[in-house]
């Protein structure tokens, strides 16, 4: 329909550009969720149960309404709408009801409003809660025997599965039969700015939400629902966001349902920040996931592989549904193989309710699988590099679901390319060296590849569509409004060169607004490294057509031939000697009446999947990644350091490379402190390291010196210029890369996430492997 304008070579995609929100982030005036105030507004803090499972029998505010400055306590019972949160099934209420179960530690029964947060949160302290105790179920193991149950039902809930080919039959009559179980442990997403919203009565007589999220339009159905209003009631605005990582996907829902309660009743802004030990106590982590696997090898070839997982939901179903299908699809890993079984388990536990974080249930499979083809190299005595060879997807192989893939398939280039950028039998023989030489400290090398299935899926197509708003403003600024939120993976920036490449116009003066419900219409949610490709797709098709009216334009004012008009940099011109500057452009076309302004919209073609077999197009496209990491091992106290990392991910395209670049530097720690550090610790399904003094995160000093990264282009026809996704995959090969290396320096294979010093001292004592 219309022509992209930037044919064989590009203008600003793929160039080096500096973040257009840099400045602001810098300079500390951007505004995050706590920066903003109104008039009269009121704060709230959270009464949680603090207990992890029992029936709550009554509620007593008496001692906390008299606290100064308290102008408020609510329970459900001040709910206008429905008592219900939740995306997938609705097990949740938004506040518990007397009479009701309690089922974790941080389930919500009241909110406070006060004239200031420490008043606020010192009455929520005073509320009193009746609880009668029923026993907790605190483990997958003990919540599968079902002696106690958290909902009706049992608590295995939800189960999903794979069925190709017939592994069962394969690896019965195989002489080479491997086998291994695992345990990926919680994450916390430790975004630096915690949960925070404002719900603001607004002059349209409805509410107008300000908040820290990934999703505006869940936020948006999620406060209607329990205002009991309608949609158009309701306006979401995205302040800046601190980091997201998932953790603010669907918990955004939450927190501005309760600010909502109170700014309904009491009919001002209502402002709940959570403090970090509220945000670490209440809201989604990574789940626990146990694995176990069986694999039948003829020869070098992977012949079949049988996989259960377990994945702990706590509570709440949440988005465990969702978040499972991807588990499901990535547990056979970035291979070729005829005969895969996979079943997936959610079960409910009286802890925290898991959700989405970076990877989205994929880490912890991947992390078991790639232990797996590591340690079936390491027996079968084949190079773990050769295996991964011989086995990965190519063009023309068929993934876990016997989804065909033909076109963009880089998982072989990026194999290659770490192979060569670490110099890979180099590196390992290295490691053996310094091993025979050094007692005190081991070294190892260790090798992972991944894929990941771009966007929402088969499980999702539903919200698998994005809209955007293009204004050419008089002066020749441009407004871009997109419903993918900026929560620093640098989305603004994507879709500022994108709008500057389609338009051809300087990108100093294009601004990517704040999402607002108000100006683009539901566009499904911000996760799954889906917005280069959907948001910025509605951008490019807005942009092609604004440009289509300018060239009319161009060519009535110079009757130039319309396939010649060029636009660059802010100047447009035939190639003969006619050229206008853009802005002068767009004025002719302001005073000819032109329309300025169209709407973007994409959504991919459907896909053709069979649930209850796990059988078909389970997602759009995929990227991969391979990984190298070298690792040392003090033997003394069990701790880990990572030396070097090489890794290569097949991109599509890098419409903004040093983005791209950033957020693999950014996942590639973010998994380092999932595979060796951050150990979130319960004690009676209470979290007891709510902060980052107990919960620990990496930091700049345990960046390993060497960080080799190498972009591999094989487009995606239906993404922007080619591009696929960046966001998740960059930190998906992490965890398993780290703990094959560290298997190899202690000579004991890693069997759970993360390598804690003293799991690793324990391995190093174990007799045998
Ligand atoms: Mo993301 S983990 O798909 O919010």
């Amino acid at each position: 329909m219309f022509r992209s304008n930037s044919g064989e070579s590009t203008n600003v995609v793929g160039k080096t550009m500096k973040r257009v929100d840099a400045f602001e982030k810098v300079n500390g005036s951007a505004r995050f969720a706590a920066d903003i105030a109104f008039d009269g507004q009121i704060y709230c803090a959270l009464v949680i149960a603090e207990k992890p499972h029992g029936i709550l029998r009554s509620i007593d505010t008496v001692l906390a309404s008299e606290i100064e400055g308290v102008e408020g306590i609510f329970t459900w019972r001040d709910i206008p709408g429905e008592n219900q949160l939740g995306e997938a099934i609705k097990d949740m209420p938004c506040l518990v009801k007397e009479g009701e179960k309690i089922r974790f530690w941080g389930d919500v029964v009241a909110i406070v409003a006060a004239r200031d947060r420490i008043s606020a949160e010192n009455a929520a302290k005073s509320v009193r809660l009746d609880i009668e105790d029923l026993e907790p179920v605190l483990s997958i193991e003990q919540a599968m025997e079902d002696k106690v149950q958290i909902h009706e039902g049992s608590n295995v809930r939800v189960s999903k599965r794979i069925r190709k080919g017939d592994a069962e039959t394969v690896i019965k009559n195989s002489k080479e039969v491997f086998e291994g179980e695992f345990y990926a442990h919680y994450q916390e997403q430790a975004y630096m700015e915690p949960q925070g919203v404002t719900v603001v009565p607004d002059f349209d007589y409805g509410y107008t939400v300000y908040g820290t999220m990934q999703c505006p339009y869940y936020v948006q159905s999620a406060v209607a629902h329990v205002l009991g209003l309608p949609i158009n009631r309701i306006r979401v605005i995205q302040t800046e966001t601190g980091g997201a990582f998932g953790g603010k996907e669907d918990i955004p829902s939450y927190v501005a349902s309760y600010a909502a309660v109170v700014a309904f009743n009491l009919k001002r802004p209502a402002r709940l920040i959570y403090s970090r030990e509220i945000d670490i106590q209440t809201t989604s982590k990574r789940h626990p996931i146990k694995s176990f696997y069986r694999i039948a090898m003829e020869g070098k070839k992977i012949k079949a592989i049988e996989i259960k997982a377990y994945m702990d939901m706590g509570a709440y179903a949440t988005l465990t549904p969702i978040v499972m299908f991807r588990t499901l699809v990535h547990a056979a890993g970035a291979y070729d193989i005829e005969n895969v079984n996979v079943d997936v388990y959610g079960i409910y536990t009286n802890k925290v309710p898991p959700g989405a974080f970076r990877g989205f249930g994929s880490p912890q499979v991947l992390f078991a699988v790639e232990s797996m083809i590591d340690d079936i190299a390491c027996k079968l005595g084949i190079d773990p590099m050769e295996l991964r060879e011989e086995n990965t997807l190519r063009p023309g192989s068929r993934t876990s679901t016997n989804h065909l893939i033909v076109e963009s398939v880089g998982a072989p280039e990026t194999l290659a390319r770490v192979k060569e950028s670490s110099h890979w039998k180099d590196l390992v023989r290295e490691c053996n060296e310094f091993n025979r030489i050094n007692k005190d400290k081991k070294r190892g090398a260790g090798l992972s590849h991944i894929f990941y299935g771009v966007s929402l899926g088969a499980g999702g197509q539903a919200l698998d569509k994005s809209g955007a708003h293009v204004l050419i403003n008089r002066d020749g600024s441009v407004e871009v409004r997109i419903g993918g939120t900026e929560m620093g993976q640098g989305a603004k920036t994507v879709i500022a060169m994108i709008a500057a490449e389609e338009l051809g116009q300087r990108i100093e003066k294009i601004l990517v607004h704040q999402p607002d419900t108000a100006f683009v219409p539901d566009s499904g949610p911000t996760v799954a490294s889906r917005t280069t490709i959907y948001s910025g797709n509605a951008v490019r098709q807005a942009c092609m057509a604004l440009r289509g009216k300018l060239v009319s334009v161009f060519c009535d004012l110079f009757n130039s031939n319309p396939d010649s008009v060029k636009f660059c940099q802010g100047e447009v011109s035939d190639g003969e000697d006619r050229t206008i500057s853009f802005d002068r452009l767009v004025d002719t076309a302001y005073v000819r009446n032109v329309k300025l302004f169209e709407a973007g919209w994409y959504d991919t073609p459907k896909l053709s999947f069979d649930m209850e077999n796990g059988l078909g197009e389970a997602y759009v496209t995929y990227s991969y990644a391979s990984q190298v990491v070298q690792v040392e091992v003090d033997m003394a106290t069990g701790s880990t350091k990572v030396l070097k990392g090489f890794t290569a991910h097949d991109v599509g395209k890098a419409v903004n490379p040093d983005g791209v670049i950033g957020q693999i530097q950014g996942g590639f720690v973010q998994g380092m402190g999932y595979a060796l550090y951050e150990d979130l610790k319960l004690r009676n399904g209470k979290i007891v390291s709510d902060n980052f003094n107990t919960y620990i995160i990496p930091t700049i000093h345990e960046v390993p010196p060497e960080l080799v990264i190498d972009i591999v282009e094989d487009p995606f026809r239906e993404g922007p210029y080619g591009a696929k996704g960046i966001g998740e995959p960059s930190l998906m090969p992490v965890p398993a890369s780290v703990a094959n290396a560290v298997s190899m320096a202690i000579g004991k294979r890693v069997r759970q996430i993360p390598v804690t010093p003293e799991y690793v001292l324990g391995l190093i004592e174990e007799k045998t492997d």
